[in-house]
């Protein structure tokens, strides 16, 4: 957008466009991010903004071309793109490549309704990466069809978005029944609706579980969209929603060499109130500690919660076949899966993690080279 009209005023600058809005730019905001502050290369800040007055006393202001020229009673000059200005105008968050809103989805979306997208495609073409990145983003679930037949080829695709996230399970993790298991979903039982390590500090971001063998009898897959449960819950039993967001619980996981353990909420809501990131897994839900009169209406909210991961009205459930690797946002997406019989046929899934911040700079970097495509 242009600029209309521009006034100095004491301590700021008031800039008006030309829909008619009027934005008000303090002048310490203006030398902060005055560009001769910036590392040429680096494009980091070096300024140092104690050596500013708290007020910089703005004399001048003029436009010239995609530029306003500032001049200060300092002597200092400023150049500012009208470009910068408009994309940064206080309260207003500034544009975000990766802010995707979510799509909320519930049974109804069926697992035909889940966004499908080619693991050749995604390898060979950036476009492609950008397109299933996207529906990613928004639906917190996708599905890579056509992968090969190699224990590598879901890292193969995680690795195009970034690196890895490991953790006390490795790098990567081999879902399968084994004799001595230090974790239920190295066994043959049924798991229920859950988000994975909500024990750590930070839980993994995207989880990437590729099917090699799902031969057994049994052994589908479930999931549920955790923001949608919540947005319900908000909407039906506020207090309960409230409490599941402001009483931290222990979550814990502990084996022979580790012993993991955070204290937080079932629901994490930004410093606006909005839901980031769920946190449920009954298995590893540590000792609830809240003091006793808070524990019955603690518990009413959480079984809540727990019941809702029952219903119908929000589960798809969905048999992965061999060469598909189901992708999900795990700070969102509840997964689970039903038991199945070891005895009748080989079931192997290939798991790994990449966090939600490597997914966020490859949706930005990927979206950057469509400007610029866009712009030449
Ligand atoms: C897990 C898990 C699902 C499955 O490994 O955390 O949830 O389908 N596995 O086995
Ligand atoms: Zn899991």
């Amino acid at each position: 957008m242009t600029i209309t009209d521009l006034a100095v005023l004491p301590g700021m600058l008031a800039v008006t466009w030309t829909d008619g809005t009027l934005t008000r730019y303090p002048t310490i905001w203006l030398r902060d991010n005055c560009p001769s502050g910036l590392h040429p290369q680096t494009q980091e800040r070096t300024l140092d903004l104690l050596s500013l007055d708290h007020s910089p006393e703005l004399v001048a202001a003029e436009r010239s071309g995609p530029h306003i020229g500032l001049r200060y009673a300092d002597g200092h000059l400023s150049t500012m793109p009208v470009a910068f200005l408009d994309a940064h105008r206080p309260g207003m968050a500034a544009a975000d490549a990766a802010a995707l809103p979510a799509t909320l989805w519930r049974a109804d979306l069926g697992a035909a309704g889940i966004p499908r997208h080619g693991a050749r495609a995604i390898l060979a073409d950036d476009a492609a990466l950008h397109a299933w990145l996207a529906d990613t983003a928004a639906f917190g679930l996708s599905i890579v069809e056509g992968l090969d037949d190699r224990v590598s080829a879901g890292t193969d695709i995680a690795g195009r978005i970034g690196f890895l996230r490991r953790t006390n399970f490795g790098t990567t993790f081999e879902v399968v029944s084994k004799p001595d298991p230090n974790n239920l979903a190295y066994t043959s039982v049924a798991l229920p609706l859950h988000t994975d390590l909500p024990n750590q500090e930070v839980p993994p971001g995207y989880q990437f579980l590729h099917c090699l063998a799902n031969e057994a009898q049994g052994g589908g897959s479930v999931f549920a969209d955790g923001f949608a449960i919540a947005a319900d819950l908000r909407a039906g039993d506020p207090e309960a929603f409230r409490l599941l967001s402001e009483i931290a619980i222990p979550f814990r996981f502990h084996d022979e060499g580790t012993d993991i353990s955070v204290r937080q909420p079932v629901l994490t809501l930004d410093g606006k109130g909005d839901l980031i990131e769920v946190r449920f897994n009954a298995h590893i839900a540590g000792v609830f500690d809240m003091p006793s009169d808070q524990m019955p209406a603690y518990y009413g909210a959480y079984r809540a919660f727990m019941a809702r991961t029952r219903d119908p009205a929000y589960r798809l459930t969905l048999k992965l076949k061999a060469g598909e690797m189901v992708v999900f946002d795990n700070r969102r997406v509840l997964h689970g899966r039903e038991a199945f019989d070891p005895s009748t046929g080989h079931r192997h899934l290939h798991g790994c993690y990449v966090d939600r911040g490597e997914f966020a700079s490859r949706l930005r970097v990927l979206a950057r080279g469509r400007t610029e495509a866009a712009a030449a």
